[in-house]
């Protein structure tokens, strides 16, 4: 198991007493280097967790991070976006039913478009190594259909997290809402990873609205965003241990005068 991994999903109890006790450091007063701190082990920290332990969170965890998750800000504070907790019979029932549909190969209508069609050269590039990350960390060869099958199959069983939620927003809702979401789910994996819980946002799942959408009873005008899994990393599972790469600082920031 490296190093990093057990660093990085280790709970930060010391460290968040620090930030929460005083906040006045938070606001810019004079502990500000405390909560910077704290600041960059969430931030450089967190990576998408695909495999848990079998051990639930602790009650009244969830409620306090959706509280902390909606602090983020949104235009106009619309606070768009939905969350799900999918348990027992729902979660088993729409788990089963989004492998069949996959298993099927059936190709269905999304509610909304996540990634450019075509997918640009120097975007499918990055696509490739991450998923060449994942199914090279689990020793899934290239050309090995079915591991790679199983473990995307996974996405559907939420990767057997202890907490599972589909993520939806009304239709109606105009880009800049998604991106207003974004942040809000953003909020919920470092609150989470404030705790020692990892996560993983699960995209795959908006490939079968009509799944979720039929076990959640939603209404047409809600659309399919994502799922998101949650819970205690498995610190010795390969899957956790990736690192994806970053674009640099000078790719993506320039500066107009
Ligand atoms: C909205 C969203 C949807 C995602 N969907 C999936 C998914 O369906 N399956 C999966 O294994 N990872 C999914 N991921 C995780 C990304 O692959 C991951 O964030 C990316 O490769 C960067 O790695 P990191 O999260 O470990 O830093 C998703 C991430 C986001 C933000």
């Amino acid at each position: 198991m490296s190093q990093r991994l057990s660093e990085a999903h280790a709970p930060m109890e010391s460290a968040n007493a620090a930030a929460w006790d005083q906040p006045q450091g938070i606001e810019g007063g004079g502990n500000a280097p405390a909560a910077t701190t704290v600041w960059q082990a969430l931030a450089q920290g967190r990576r998408s967790t695909r495999r848990f332990l079998d051990k639930p969170i602790p009650d009244g965890w969830l409620e306090e991070m959706l509280v902390e998750a909606r602090c983020a800000p949104s235009g106009a504070n619309l606070q768009p976006g939905e969350l799900f907790l999918v348990e027992g019979a729902a979660r088993e029932r729409m788990s089963s039913r989004l492998v069949q549909v996959y298993r099927d190969g059936a190709l269905a209508k999304e509610d909304y478009g996540y990634f450019p069609q075509p997918m640009p050269m120097t975007l499918r590039r990055r696509q490739v190594a991450a998923a060449q990350a994942l199914y090279g960390a689990l020793g899934a060869a290239r050309d090995d259909q079915d591991a790679r099958r199983v473990q995307f199959e996974r996405n559907f069983r939420f990767f057997d997290a202890p907490v599972a939620l589909v993520v939806t927003i009304d239709s109606r809702m105009g880009s800049g809402c998604f991106m207003d979401l974004g942040m809000c789910l953003y909020g919920l994996m470092l609150a989470a990873l404030a705790r020692g819980l990892g996560s993983c946002a699960i995209g795959a799942l908006a490939s079968y609205p009509h799944v979720v959408r039929e076990v959640l009873d939603l209404e047409a005008g809600v659309s399919v965003v994502c799922g998101l899994a949650m819970g205690y990393a498995d610190p010795l599972a390969p899957e956790n241990c990736i690192r994806t790469a970053r674009r640099d600082v000078s790719e993506y920031f320039k500066i107009a005068r």
